[in-house]
């Protein structure tokens, strides 16, 4: 591609200023050998592992991965835009940034023939599986169980072993360097031998963007050859990177039914669509971007991303979480489903059809439980040193996240669990994973397994009489808010006898029915547990049936009340901490971390609380 004006300005502008000066202007740099030195401004840490490196002319953080040139810098650390980023340097250094000019037309006019020619050679690939010659593939396809809507619909075609589309091209004057740069021709590197078609004898699968213009193709073979899939180069319309198949469909589909699958490949993508799931997309050969969660997150808050169960599938999970964690924000997630025998998406459907596809689908492991899995399965976690590697990676882990709020959530909830499942109170020892080790079981609790409290771990409160009275009538009401506030519970209790009688057993009874129990039917059982009595005493219940409230409303002074019990124990334990350190000898680093991170836990709460 011809380099444009602005192209060239960004190089001279590189060659200018010096990448040291950009980012000391925001962080303070170290000089360390050859490169500088600092604390990440784009993760929390404290430890440098931000290098800036004047020589190559970019920054590199081995913590998160963050990487760039001046422009980038500008972009990130201060949130401009590529062309407010430009004008700020070009400002620095006295110099006036090009306007859009001719070759940047000519190029945008040149991307246009681009789209163009890509559509033609769909429209051959789709006219070839029709002839005689695209038999074979006709066959394949229909052995995949694709029908006509299905070919139609994700215009399938066929690519033959011949050198046709290269002849159709040049007969409408597309010359071969524009062939060879959308990636439909080969050209030899010996210069003698000819070039000729890409894909050859490959039934083909257009790839669309969001518009559904045709950016490229992926042909599969259809005996047992290697590669099994031949995709598109890179090209100046196809951007691997930020691409997810079938986005074009799936947008509309996804809002429609709130959900978006992300899937390993395109067959499986067009083998949902197929059994009416519309809303799958799949990144191309490649491992899952942050571009492309950022695109997945255009259309929902959790997308669903769906691997295989096998062990290299929870890999390529395990792997997706080191893109998520730096770019978390309020609110946005990656769920994950994993099919079982070793099945994908297309085989599962084949072989047990959609509706235990959808059970497996809807049956999600959220990103916590994954993060959980991944420093805990296969690590010994008997010994104090074993715990605290465990506890370190975690936090290590934590730490990328860098959205404050999001991450001081994770620290919490992470900090919880190695309490509950790693440390003294880790009462009831499970293993595998997913909700069901999460749970906290009041009514096994003894005496002695009670966890005792310290400064260090989170301290379980005393719910107050009247908080508590109003949590388990609420859950009478609303059974299914069990789930939910289950865990937000976790470090209360509930001081009062028959009350935390009534929870536990409803708690029991709402675990192990298959679907959660209506009210009355929870409440007769109840009776049937000779609870009757304690329950006719709880007047807040009888006020709640009486007023009848909305599920919305319920949560939203369930949520008011845990704050305020949240808000009542970490005063507490900030005052625990600060006579901790006020009382010490040699500095108390971990205290002190630890009232570091309860004060910006109580800032966020408060926070929240006024949000809301
Ligand atoms: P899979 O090997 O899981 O294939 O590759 P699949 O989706 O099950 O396909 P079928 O059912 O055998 O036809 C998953 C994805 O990895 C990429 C493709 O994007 C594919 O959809 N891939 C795989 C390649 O790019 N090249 C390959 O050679 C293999
Ligand atoms: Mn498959």
């Amino acid at each position: 591609m011809a380099q444009t004006d602005l192209q060239r300005f960004c190089d001279e502008l590189r060659a200018k200023i010096s990448i040291v000066d950009v980012v000391a202007s925001k962080v303070k740099l170290v000089r360390k050998g050859r490169e500088y030195q600092a604390c990440c401004p784009f993760h929390n840490e404290k430890t440098p592992s931000f290098t800036v490196n004047e020589a190559k002319g970019f920054y590199h953080c081995f913590g998160c991965g963050a990487h760039g040139d001046i422009i980038k810098f500008e972009m990130e650390a201060n949130g401009l835009t590529f062309m407010e980023a430009i004008e700020k340097l070009a400002h620095k250094v006295g110099l006036q940034v090009p306007r859009m000019t001719h070759e940047s037309h000519e190029q945008a006019e040149k991307r246009n023939t681009a789209y163009e020619i890509m559509e033609m050679a769909a429209k051959y690939f789709e006219k070839q599986l029709k002839l005689t010659g695209g038999a074979q593939a006709r066959d394949y396809l229909a052995r995949r169980g694709f029908g006509e809507e299905t070919i139609a619909k994700f215009r399938l075609g066929y690519a033959p072993a011949n050198n046709g589309l290269k002849a159709l091209l040049a007969s409408k004057n597309v010359s071969e360097p524009e062939m060879a740069e959308l990636g439909l021709i080969a050209v030899p590197e010996d210069k003698n031998r000819r070039s000729h078609d890409f894909f050859r004898d490959r039934v083909m699968i257009p790839i669309m963007d969001k518009r559904g213009r045709v950016i490229a193709f992926g042909g599969r073979i259809m005996g047992d050859g290697q590669p099994k899939y031949l995709n598109s180069p890179e090209t100046p319309v196809f951007n691997k990177r930020r691409v997810l198949y079938n986005m074009n469909y799936a947008r509309d589909a996804g809002y429609e039914a709130k959900a978006l699958i992300i899937c390993e490949g395109y067959m499986d993508v067009i083998a949902m669509d197929k059994f009416g799931i519309g809303y799958a997309v799949a990144p191309l050969g490649t491992a899952f971007t942050e571009d492309q969660i950022q695109e997945a997150w255009k259309v929902v808050p959790e997308p669903i991303c769906c691997f295989d169960g096998d062990s290299a599938g929870v890999r390529a999970a395990i792997r997706s979480i080191d893109r998520v964690l730096p770019i978390l924000k309020a609110g946005y997630s990656l769920q994950y489903a994993f099919l079982p025998d070793k099945l994908d998406p297309d085989e599962f459907l084949k072989a047990r059809g959609r509706e235990e596809f959808l059970k497996v689908i809807h049956e999600t492991m959220p990103l916590r439980d994954l993060l959980w899995k991944k420093n805990v399965d296969g690590q010994p976690s008997a010994t104090p040193e074993q715990k605290a590697l465990i506890e370190k990676n975690i936090k290590e882990e934590v730490s990328k996240i860098a959205d404050a709020t999001v991450r001081n959530y994770y620290a919490q909830d992470m900090q919880n669990r190695i309490y509950y499942e790693l440390g003294r109170g880790a009462w009831r020892k499970q293993s595998g994973f997913g909700r069901e080790e999460y749970r906290p079981r009041r009514g096994q609790k003894t005496a002695e397994t009670r966890p005792a409290v310290s400064a260090l771990s989170p301290v379980r409160t005393n719910l107050d009489d009247l908080s508590a009275q109003y949590v388990v009538s609420a859950l009478l009401c609303y059974p299914e808010l069990l789930e939910e506030y289950e865990e937000k519970l976790l470090n209360f209790d509930i001081k009062n006898e028959t009350l935390r009688q009534i929870f536990d057993e409803a708690a029991e009874i709402i675990h192990e029915a298959e679907i959660v129990p209506e009210s009355d039917a929870l409440r007769e059982k109840l009776v049937e547990k000779g609870l009757e009595k304690p329950m006719r005493g709880l007047l807040e219940f009888k006020m709640m049936r009486k007023q009848n409230p909305d599920i919305i409303k319920m949560r939203q002074s369930l949520d008011e009340r845990i704050a305020e019990e949240q808000l009542k124990q970490l005063e507490a334990e900030i005052k625990d901490c600060l006579k901790t350190i006020e009382t010490s000898e040699s500095f108390p680093e971990e205290v002190f971390s630890r009232y570091e991170s309860l004060k910006k836990e109580k800032e966020a709460l408060l926070n929240a609380q006024d949000a809301g």
